[in-house]
């Protein structure tokens, strides 16, 4: 690993912006880490994009542990940020700690995200006691979409955002080293972002967040339908998958593959 927690604070205090990307497997993180990208996040979003489901929800540790151990392999120079799912932390800190131990331990990561403000710091705080560094996430925080009401746009009134700007002070506070903020209006994002020391990771949080990050298949094309208005597609990998699909089995129906070029003499 060249990428530390430590660089990543380094990021702002330089005025340099960075990405992150998510990450699920071992040749995705090889070429994202190739790419120069400095933070992979083993997203919960995993439960989405890479296995189906309709939500994070059912997202557990020996999922995120067995792709972040991928990532951890195809990552020669990132840092390696693994998510702690839903019901991983909740419950209890001991669970927690074990929890996010195993992301290190087993995962290779070198870093846990979570989800929540002021109800996690005394967890945030134990888990840098302990050696893990942790990453916080604000504003929509998909773990609690029963509670939200959906996944919508947070901080929106007077008294959400000042619940948001508290959170994030306090959450520095306790010892995060960056800070997601997802789908909150930009003024506040630049708020949180010039009030705090460490990073901001901005997703649907306007340009003044000090890094951005998008979701793998987000960022490629590789989702159906229309992406949210913060996705920027930079390429469109779904269609060129299909498009290669197909050519491929009409020449294995029409006998041009494989020819004498792919075959043993
Ligand atoms: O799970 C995830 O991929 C995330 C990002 C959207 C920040 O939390």
């Amino acid at each position: 690993m060249s990428i530390t927690v430590r660089d990543v604070r380094a990021f702002k205090e330089r005025g340099e912006r960075f990405a992150m990307l998510t990450a699920y497997d071992f040749h995705s993180a090889r070429l994202l880490d190739r790419a120069g990208i400095p933070v992979l996040l083993v997203g919960d979003t995993l439960g989405m994009v890479v296995l189906g489901h309709d939500s994070t929800l059912p997202v557990t540790v020996d999922d995120i542990v067995h792709h972040s151990a991928a990532v951890a392999r195809g990552a020669t120079e990132a840092l390696v940020v693994a998510d702690m799912p839903f019901m991983s932390y909740q419950a209890s800190g001991d669970e927690a700690i074990h929890n996010a131990g195993r992301m290190l331990k087993e995962g290779g990561a070198h870093a846990v995200k979570l989800e929540g403000g002021a109800r996690v710091t005394d967890l945030v705080g134990r888990m840098v006691q302990a050696g893990i560094p942790v990453m916080g996430h604000l504003g929509l925080t998909p773990q609690s979409v029963n509670q939200l009401g959906g996944y919508k746009v947070q901080g929106r009134d007077e008294e959400a955002a000042h619940g948001i700007i508290e959170d994030a002070k306090a959450l520095e506070a306790a010892g995060v080293f960056s800070l997601v903020l997802e789908a909150v209006p930009s003024d506040l994002a630049r708020e949180v972002t010039t009030g705090l020391a460490v990073p901001t990771i901005g997703i649907g949080a306007g340009p003044e967040c000090d890094g951005q990050v998008l979701v793998f298949h987000d960022f490629l094309g590789l989702t159906d339908g229309r992406p949210p208005k913060f996705v920027k597609r930079y390429a469109d990998l779904g269609d060129a998958i299909e498009t290669a699909a197909r050519t491929f089995a009409d020449e294995v129906a029409d006998g041009t593959y494989p020819n004498a070029d792919h075959s043993y003499g």
